[in-house]
Parts: C-alpha cells; sequence; structure tokens
C-alpha cells in the first residue's frame, strides 16, 4: 500500500495537463484546458481539465477525477498500478513496506530483473522497427505495401522487420551491452541444438510486437514472408512472466482511447486484421492471437467495454471460433455481436477489396451472435425429430452462459419459435443450470420486467432452495443489501419463515397469479438451482460481493450527479471529488 502523504504528492506533482494531452489534445481557456472527451462519442469539446485543482471533468457524460482515475481509467490499470506509474515518471519515491532485508533484497532483485527485462525487449523493438524503415527493410515495407498498410499505421503498431540471417539481434544486442542469458530470458535467441552458440528466433520475418496494457512490448509475432510459406506462418515468443498466451489481446493498448470512447470492441482473428482496421479507421479492433477467446481476455475487456462484435473469418473455422466465443463473453457480462463477412473474407482483404464502407455496414448490420447460433443451428436441421432434438440440447451451454434470466428466457423462446416446436417443450429441456424437478411454465407474462437487481432476486431464490443460509444471509448483511423495496420485504418473511421453522416459500406465493415477483419465485423455487449447502455459501458471498460493489457504484453515481449540481462552487466540486476517488478506491480493493 502506498501512504497516503505519498498519494497526495504524486497528485500535487503529476502534471495532470500533460498526461492527459497525451489522449486528449488540449486547448487553454482561461485558467482551464478543454477538449474532446475521450471517454464518450463527443464532437464538442466538453471534457475540462483543471490544473489547478488537478481533476478533470466531462460535462457531456459526467466522467470526472484526478490524474489517477484518468490513468486507471484509459490504461486500465488499478489504483495502486496508476499511482506507481505516475510516481515513477514524476520522481516520487514511494517506501515499500517494512520488509526484512532480505524481502527488501529478493524485491529488489526482481524488479531489477523485471526492468532489464524491458529494456531488452525495448531494445529489440526498436531494432526491428529501424530495420524495417533501413534500405535492408525493402522486403517488410512490400509486403506492408501489398496489405495496404501505411506507414503511419506501421509505426503506430511499432512494426518491424528481422532481417535474414543467423545473428543480426545477437550483435545488435552485443554493441547494446545486452548479453546472451537476458536475450534467451526474454525468449529472443536459442541455443543451437548441436555444440554451442546461439541463434536469432525471429529471421527474415516481419515482426508485430506485443504490448502490455501500458504499451510496453513483452514479446513479438513474427509473420513469414512471401515466397517462404513452407515456413510457420507465424512464430511467436516463448510465454515468459510478463507474456502469457490467452492473457493478451494483439491491438489492446493502440484501441484504449476508442474502446473507452466506444464502450465497443471489434473481435477480428487475425493481427493483419487488427492493423488493417486500425488503418481503415476502426481503432477498437483487437484480436485473440491465434488462441480461441478466453476469460481472461474477457476480462481485459470488461473494465473497459459493454459490448463485443465478433468480426471472424467468413469461413467455417472462423464461425466455430465465434460461436465458442459466445459462453465467453457472455460469462464476463458483455454483450455479444456478430457481424458476419462474407465467404472467404477476413477484415483485412474485405477492407483492400471493398472499402471501408462495406465494413462499416456490415458493422452497422451485426446481429446479436447467440440470436446466431440459435438460427444456424436451426438452419441447419433436416427436419426429422431427431435432427431437432439433438440440435435443440447442444444449444444448452448457450443458453446457461446467460446471465441474466428473463434474457434466458427469451432466447428460449427464440429457439422454440426457430425449430418451430412448443415453446413449453424448449423451456422444459433447456434448463438454467443443474435443476431437480421439472420447472412449471413460467406464469409471468413474458415482457414485464422484474423488479430489483439480478443479485437480489438471486439472493431470495437461494434462500428458498436452501433456508439453512437465511441466519449467514443476515449476519453477512446481504439481506440488508437488498435495496428494492418489495424484494425486501419478501426477503425478511423467508427469514421469518425460517425462524419459525415453516416452509420458507409458503405464504409468499398467494398472489402469483398477479404479482409478478410472486410468479417469478413459484418458478425459481420449484427449479431448486441449489441443493448443495457448500456451494450454496460461496453462491452467498459471491452475490454479496456483488450487492456490495453495486451500492459503492450508486453511490458514485450519486455523487456525479451532486458534482453537475455544483458546477461553479470549485470548492465543493473538488470535496466530492475527492470522496468519489476514495469510493474508487474501495471499488478496486474489493474487486
Ligand atoms: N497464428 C499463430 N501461429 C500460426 C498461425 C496463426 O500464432 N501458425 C495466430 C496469429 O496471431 C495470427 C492469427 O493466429 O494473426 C490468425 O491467423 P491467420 O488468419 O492465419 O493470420 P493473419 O494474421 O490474418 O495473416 P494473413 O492475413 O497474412 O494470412
Ligand atoms: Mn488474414
Amino acid at each position: 500500500m502506498i501512504p497516503d502523504d505519498k498519494i497526495i504528492e504524486i497528485r500535487e506533482r503529476a502534471d495532470i495537463v500533460e498526461i492527459i494531452g497525451e489522449y486528449v489534445s488540449l486547448k487553454r481557456a482561461g485558467g482551464n484546458f478543454k477538449g474532446v472527451c475521450p471517454f464518450h462519442a463527443d464532437s464538442d469539446p466538453s471534457f475540462n481539465v483543471n490544473p489547478a485543482r488537478h481533476f478533470f471533468h466531462c460535462f457531456g457524460c459526467g466522467a470526472s477525477g484526478d490524474v489517477f482515475s484518468f490513468v486507471q481509467r484509459v490504461d486500465g490499470v488499478d489504483f495502486q498500478d496508476a499511482a506507481r506509474r505516475l510516481a515513477a515518471r514524476y520522481g516520487v519515491e514511494i517506501p515499500e513496506r517494512r520488509t526484512t532485508p532480505e524481502e527488501r533484497r529478493e524485491h529488489d532483485r526482481e524488479k531489477d530483473e523485471k526492468n532489464r527485462r524491458f529494456f531488452v525487449l525495448e531494445t529489440a523493438t526498436a531494432f526491428y522497427e529501424r530495420e524495417l524503415w533501413s534500405p535492408r527493410g525493402q522486403a517488410g515495407r512490400d509486403l506492408l505495401r501489398a496489405r495496404g498498410v501505411d506507414e503511419n499505421t506501421a509505426r503506430a503498431f511499432r512494426l518491424g522487420f528481422a532481417p535474414d540471417g543467423w545473428q543480426n539481434l545477437i550483435d545488435h544486442f552485443r554493441r547494446e551491452r545486452i548479453s546472451i542469458d537476458e536475450a534467451l530470458s526474454c525468449g529472443l535467441v536459442k541455443p543451437r541444438s548441436g555444440g554451442s552458440g546461439h541463434y536469432d528466433l525471429f529471421r527474415n520475418r516481419l515482426v508485430f510486437p506485443i504490448v502490455d496494457a501500458a504499451g510496453r512490448p513483452i514479446a513479438f509475432s513474427g509473420r513469414v514472408m512471401p515466397g517462404n510459406e513452407s515456413d510457420a506462418k507465424y512464430i511467436n515468443s516463448p510465454e515468459t512472466r510478463e507474456y502469457v498466451k490467452g492473457q493478451v489481446l494483439f491491438g489492446l493498448h493502440p484501441a484504449r482511447v476508442a474502446l473507452s470512447k466506444s464502450r465497443t470492441a471489434i473481435l477480428v482473428e487475425g493481427n493483419f486484421d487488427v492493423v488493417s482496421m486500425h488503418g481503415a479507421g476502426f481503432d477498437n479492433a483487437l484480436a485473440p492471437m491465434g488462441t480461441a477467446f478466453t476469460d481472461e481476455q474477457a476480462l481485459l475487456l470488461r473494465r473497459r467495454v459493454d459490448r463485443v462484435i465478433v468480426m471472424f473469418d467468413g469461413d467455417r473455422a472462423g464461425m466455430t471460433a465465434a460461436t465458442r466465443a459466445f459462453p465467453v463473453l457472455a460469462r464476463a457480462g458483455l454483450a455479444a455481436y456478430m457481424a458476419p463477412l462474407p465467404p472467404g473474407e477476413d477484415p483485412d482483404s474485405l477492407i483492400r477489396r471493398s472499402g471501408k464502407k462495406r465494413v462499416e455496414e456490415i458493422i452497422e448490420r451485426a446481429k446479436g451472435l447467440l440470436d446466431e447460433i440459435i438460427r444456424m443451428a436451426a438452419d441447419a436441421t433436416d427436419g426429422s425429430g431427431q435432427d431437432k432434438a439433438r440440435r435443440i440440447g447442444s444449444l444448452q451451454p448457450f443458453i446457461s452462459a446467460v446471465k441474466d434470466g428473463m434474457e434466458r428466457d427469451l432466447y428460449r423462446q427464440k429457439v422454440a419459435a426457430a425449430f418451430g416446436v412448443e415453446p413449453s417443450m424448449v423451456f422444459r429441456y433447456l434448463r438454467d443450470g443443474r435443476s431437480g424437478e421439472e420447472p412449471a411454465p413460467s406464469k409471468r407474462p413474458t415482457g414485464l420486467p422484474l423488479p430489483g437487481y439480478v443479485d437480489e432476486r438471486e439472493l431470495i431464490g437461494l434462500l428458498v432452495d436452501l433456508p439453512g443460509l437465511c441466519e449467514r444471509a443476515v449476519e453477512t448483511g446481504a439481506v440488508a443489501l437488498i435495496r428494492t423495496p418489495e424484494l425486501r420485504t419478501m426477503a425478511d418473511q423467508i427469514v421469518e419463515n425460517n425462524r419459525h421453522h415453516s416452509s420458507a416459500t409458503a405464504g409468499l406465493l398467494g398472489d402469483a397469479q398477479t404479482n409478478p415477483v410472486a410468479a417469478w419465485l413459484a418458478k425459481r423455487g420449484l427449479e431448486r438451482l441449489f441443493t448443495d449447502e457448500e456451494l450454496g455459501k460461496a453462491a452467498l458471498d459471491e452475490i454479496r460481493l456483488q450487492m456490495e460493489k453495486r451500492e459503492v457504484e450508486v453511490r458514485i453515481a450519486d455523487i456525479d450527479k451532486q458534482i453537475q449540481k455544483a458546477q461553479g462552487d470549485d470548492l465543493k466540486v473538488l470535496t466530492l471529488e475527492r470522496q468519489k476517488t476514495e469510493l474508487r478506491r474501495e471499488l478496486m480493493a474489493q474487486a
């Protein structure tokens, strides 16, 4: 933890205009600076930076905070990370927590090694980059031209060229006093199999640096040059402490501003697709680098966007990969869409062949990914009962990945409509999760939204399933966190009933015909999602965390409203900003 006085010192010393100026072009307006907001689709300069008071505020979207919150948001890091970055940049020494001398030495050594690795990777990036734009890089530049990548885009991604030969990087490292061991630890060279000596991993390849969220190179992806297609198409750096496959997204750093502005990511398959998309102005394109889209990658996006448009290659493999990405996106709570490409095309080829207008049209016409998955399953059926049953059954994992209960029900109805079967049948067979008896068909008139938050209802459902958890739910404060009055009443009643050893749901169901919550509870009670006490406890903890988090978010939103009202009263705004920073920190600590 960083001591409070250090936080204040960093805030005072960091030049907020300089930091924000790297993302937003700012113009002076009196004592303030104005620019176009990086956090929402803005055309007017509604984004204000107040250097004297060390904070920013957008009158368009209400985004505001200090230099820490800005770095957190644009770089997608937590408070501690943002503070450390700014401390390093502005020369504020942060005393580490008291440790034994051995611990400190170990920590220093690790930190030195890590910094040194970053230095080695940076040196390699600069070397490949220089080579690309030198006479030796002609072939690399030709390939870029053939693929329609202009110099600005290539430079923004710091693309490079590894010249042909076994020792070009090794020789360069020798001149830079970088040892073979250091090159090895970064995965840039390999030992010769017979005897002594080492050789460069990347030879005669176009080099895509892979950077972390802060833009530092952590690995490389080298693409084969035309004429050498018998070699592996891509060679990637081996995994290191900094680079773990499936935990990075190619293009995340250059996309960061576009992501936070549009709250939308476009997921493509290839590195070249990312580069071409950015070149064509789709700055929010990213790729998972050859792995199937992972939960970790979804988490990287969750903080930054609400929607992901999957735009994979227009072939069978692309479709399969898109389908597999759905549960991952849904689990992360991201809305998933699909922008289907014409057969045989990928985003990069389509931009070259048909221009960016065409790509724009395809993006605009993107459909819900799960809708498409259901449609394709239905289109593929031969109509026999056996085949229909199998295909409907295969949709189970997709339906259960959908977090929201109402949404799940809507998708079940879509499945029924697409396959031309009775909805009740789909409701009977495509369950929410593990379930016991057959759930009763929903009495709730569909389309009528249930009151309260999903987590509040989940908690009630959990208590109905496992009344034994009632006391725990009260003691941990979960019940008290229910803010929707009618759900709170219901939870209190369940707890009360349990204390008197009467059936938890009896008496709550009287008006199931007219009251949507009662109807929902009736159905939920029959489903029995939870039968295991231990699993139930874990679920209770998770629900409570979720509710606590939302509580803080609501308070932040409330402060935002107060800030809007207090405009003009700088002192009040500042005080509110401070409170907000505190809450944000609390939120980060919970995460
Ligand atoms: N990939 C890989 N190793 C391979 C092939 C592919 O790591 N042997 C990864 C790369 O990150 C690549 C992505 O999978 O970008 C998608 O592969 P592909 O579509 O074949 O590559 P593109 O980058 O689109 O290359 P190109 O358009 O030049 O064929
Ligand atoms: Mn491609």
